[in-house]
């Protein structure tokens, strides 16, 4: 879910209602506005902007509001647990999870207040009313309210005692401030105000900025005001806007001839071999002394963190764990000497919570951390030693597609890096790595270009209630991310499994109604996916291959291939993963899914 906040010349209607727009690729389930002039006029509707919009009346005086699309938690999406919520002459949208809620209404309720919802939000608009009530001063009720909050929230508030001026704060959940010409603007992410500026200030936890047309004060929680540093974003609108795509994931699928080739620009020297990443503060001693890798991450960032275990361990020589953020977190691990680890958090949008507590579980043991992230001052590069940015530009549908490419690309660039130090490899290795990089945006091109057939493929098998995708080494993550995609935005259920481990159970599931896709790209587990493959045909399924070019023997064991250009067999995970993004995308194209917002999915998980 997400909020925004606007002050200035403009009608604040429009102004919300267009950035609530950009703010909908976070996945929500109801929205909601409140506008300020001599009263304060809320409008809410459970479902989406275009059902708001419905509702709300041609013309409403105003230049100063806030707005809330909802990913319901407590509560049901309905029109009461929607945002704004109020409290006497106060509204306020809240993004976020307050854990001692109960507590606090219990407390507000004896005091005389009455919830109308079911969420926890409510709390915070009357607390801050009792607040205000107590002391008449709208700034100090604000600060006392904040100290009260346990949990994560991203909140802001306004006031008709104070026509022209949003107050908001925030904790463990993102909160970014616009400053526009002739309007400033608060934001749980820069999408909302990319239309108006790129003038940014990131908030940190327990900080307060009051916005107003034209000026933004920033104060800490007792209210002593502290400066912030004006940050330039580099993204651009046309980026963040579908250009003529059906959709954002058709329009990220395609970018990643570019957004491969940003990851790794100005990073490679072909003449040495040499990789450049001066973000990357650790020292060559340091380096040498890793022993250990914990990588964390979630969902797609997850099935990248998997690649990564192999990329590590094979060229660079180090031991490597993963787990998912929400296991890592409430797990026990064992730290010899924890000088030596080096922990990795994988999140393109640098906000997943579980993510988040993991590392700072890793750094409090002692640990070296290191965020991969696609969104500049996220949550996460506050918490991390290093800081490395995958420059994929943003990524607004809820499906990961080429934030999961540049991922890998600097995961790989990360891994070369580190054989190069530890290992020595000598400067021909490093020159066919980067060689071979290089080439991955033409060879991306090149799948692009025959999508047809994967359109093909993706219509004949989409009624079918499921899927299979097989891989060995490598490839076994990159069948679970087929697999991933394929559930999140067609509905059709599918597994991504290890081949070699169907005969341990799922192989009861096969029959002719299941398609199997099996990645069967070239390299020392070839032979091995060949006997899964005929172990899945012996019971009738339909197998699809996805198979290098230049493989003339796979057509002999399948029924169906989908080519991807010959690379080195470390890269072939990129290539393999786009056609399935083709698969997953063409497949509920034709079964009509929402493919940008999937049902009960959200891009950004801020709550545990
Ligand atoms: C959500 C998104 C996924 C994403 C996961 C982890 O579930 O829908 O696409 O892979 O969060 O997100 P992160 O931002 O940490 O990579």
């Amino acid at each position: 879910c997400g909020i925004v906040g606007y002050v200035g010349v403009n009608p604040a209607k429009q102004e919300l209602i267009d950035s609530l727009k950009k703010l909908e690729y976070r996945g929500y389930d109801s929205v909601g506005i409140t506008i300020l002039n001599s009263s304060l006029d809320t409008y809410k509707s459970p479902g989406k902007i275009a059902d708001l919009e419905t509702i709300l009346p041609v013309d409403i005086d105003g230049y100063t509001g806030i707005g809330h699309t909802r990913w319901a938690t407590h509560g049901q999406p309905t029109k009461q647990n929607a945002h704004p919520h109020l409290s006497g002459n106060i509204s306020i949208v809240h993004n976020g999870i307050i854990e001692n809620y109960q507590q606090l209404k219990e407390e507000l309720i004896e005091a005389g207040y009455e919830f109308r919802s079911e969420t926890d939000t409510e709390v915070i608009a009357h607390l801050l009313n009792s607040y205000y009530q107590q002391n008449d001063d709208f700034h100090t009720a604000f600060q006392n309210t904040l100290k009260r909050l346990d949990g994560s929230y991203a909140v802001a508030a306004v006031c008709d005692d104070m026509p022209d001026i949003i107050i908001t704060g925030k904790k463990n959940s993102p909160l970014v401030v616009g400053l526009g010409n002739g309007c400033n603007f608060a934001a749980s992410d820069i999408t909302a105000f990319l239309k108006h500026t790129k003038d940014v200030v990131f908030l940190e936890d327990l900080e307060i900025a009051q916005v107003q047309q034209n000026e933004v004060q920033f104060f800490d929680l007792e209210g002593n005001p502290i400066q912030k540093k004006k940050q330039r974003v580099e993204w651009d609108l046309e980026d963040a806007e579908k250009a003529g795509y059906e959709h954002f994931m058709l329009k990220e699928i395609h970018e990643q001839t570019k957004s491969v080739y940003n990851t790794f620009a100005g990073k490679l020297s072909e003449l040495d071999g040499s990789i450049n990443l001066e973000e990357l503060n650790l020292t060559k001693k340091q380096i040498r002394n890793l022993t250990r890798i914990e990588l964390i991450a979630c969902g797609t960032s997850y099935n990248a963190g998997l690649i990564a275990k192999y990329l590590f361990e094979q060229l660079a020589g180090i031991h490597t764990n993963i787990d998912t953020g929400s296991e890592y977190r409430y797990r026990y691990p064992v730290f010899c000497d924890s000088d030596d680890v080096l922990s990795i958090a994988i999140s393109q949008s640098g906000e997943t919570a579980d993510t988040i507590a993991a590392l700072q579980s890793l750094k409090s043991s002692g640990c070296r951390t290191l965020a991969i992230t696609n969104v500049m001052g996220s949550s996460i590069t506050r918490d991390a030693d290093d800081v490395m940015y995958i420059k994929a530009g943003p990524e607004l549908g809820v499906a990961a597609t080429k934030t999961f490419t540049s991922q890998l690309t600097i995961l790989y660039l990360l891994a070369v890096h580190f054989a190069r130090i530890r290992r020595n490899i000598d400067i021909e290795e490093s020159r066919n790595f980067i060689k071979a990089l290089k080439k991955l945006p033409g060879n991306i091109q090149r799948i692009l270009n025959a999508k047809d057939t994967v359109r093909k493929y993706a219509k004949q098998f989409s009624e079918v209630s499921d899927y299979f995708f097989i891989g060995r080494y490598m490839n076994y993550p990159v069948a679970l991310e087929g697999a991933l995609k394929l559930k999140e935005i067609s509905y059709i259920h599918a597994e991504g499994y290890a081949a070699g481990e169907l005969k341990h159970g799922p192989l009861a599931l096969i029959t002719e109604d299941t398609p199997v896709v099996a990645i069967a790209t070239s390299g020392h587990t070839y032979d091995k996916i060949i006997s899964n493959i005929m172990e899945v045909k012996a019971r009738n399924a339909t197998v699809i291959a996805v198979a290098e070019e230049d493989d003339n023997e796979i057509e002999k064991y399948v029924d169906l291939v989908l080519r991807i250009p010959k690379t080195d067999e470390l890269l072939s995970p990129i290539l393999s993963n786009i056609v399935l993004q083709l698969l997953a995308y063409y497949t509920a194209l034709a079964k009509g899914c929402s493919i940008d917002k999937p049902r009960n999915l959200a891009k950004s998980v801020t709550v545990e």
